[in-house]
């Protein structure tokens, strides 16, 4: 699986991420406008360039914590069963709380984490995706904000990986099969 090869093509240039993420911002920082320290919560380790983007655009008082899932390992299949693998440092009852996903794809892992979160009594639980693949969806989970919508396609790059490369690209690829 690891040794296919493959070629990346660009989907989403670094500058239209950007400008994106600027917009999402000033949405969010409305939605949290009489929030006194807000919670970003990044699903790790997909989300983390992302969530340092969005933030540096957020005009609020934000403290950062983050939640670990299994993930894929180096394969390409979704998991119906989600581990956490790492969990909060802090305590988020009566908090008002942003997950911050990289991508929702079949929607298992955001509906576990947001399952998980929502059990200990946040005041507000809100989610952002930068990527949405609606056509792979088997949950009924939607992010509150969505970056961009993209098909079925397996990308990387702005933190999201294939078998652990290519999280360090600044846009966002799609990966094509080349070979065997
Ligand atoms: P879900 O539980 O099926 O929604 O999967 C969500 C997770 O799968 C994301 O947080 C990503 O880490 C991973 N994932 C989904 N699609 C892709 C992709 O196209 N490239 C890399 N990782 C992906
Ligand atoms: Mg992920």
């Amino acid at each position: 699986m690891t040794d296919r090869t493959y070629v990346i093509e660009s989907m989403i240039s670094a500058k239209s991420i950007a400008a994106r993420i600027e917009a999402l911002a000033q949405e969010i920082a409305a939605d949290f406008a009489d929030t006194d320290k807000l919670v970003v919560v990044g699903l790790l380790r997909g989300s983390f360039v992302f969530i340092a983007d969005l933030v540096r655009e957020l005009p609020l008082d934000v403290e950062v914590d983050f939640v670990e899932t299994s993930s894929y390992g180096n394969a390409m299949q979704s998991s119906r069963e989600v581990r956490i693998l790492k969990d909060l440092r802090g305590n988020i009852q009566g908090r008002d709380v942003l997950v911050v996903e990289d991508i929702v794809d079949t929607g298992h892992t955001l509906a576990h984490v947001l399952h998980l979160l929502a059990s200990r009594n946040p005041r507000k639980l809100r989610t952002i995706a930068l990527l949405d693949k609606p056509a792979r969806r088997e949950t009924a989970v939607r992010a509150d904000w969505t970056g961009f919508e993209i098909p079925d396609d397996f990308v990387v790059g702005y933190g999201i990986d294939y078998a652990q490369r290519n999280r360090n690209l600044p846009y966002i690829g799609r990966v094509r099969f080349t070979g065997a």
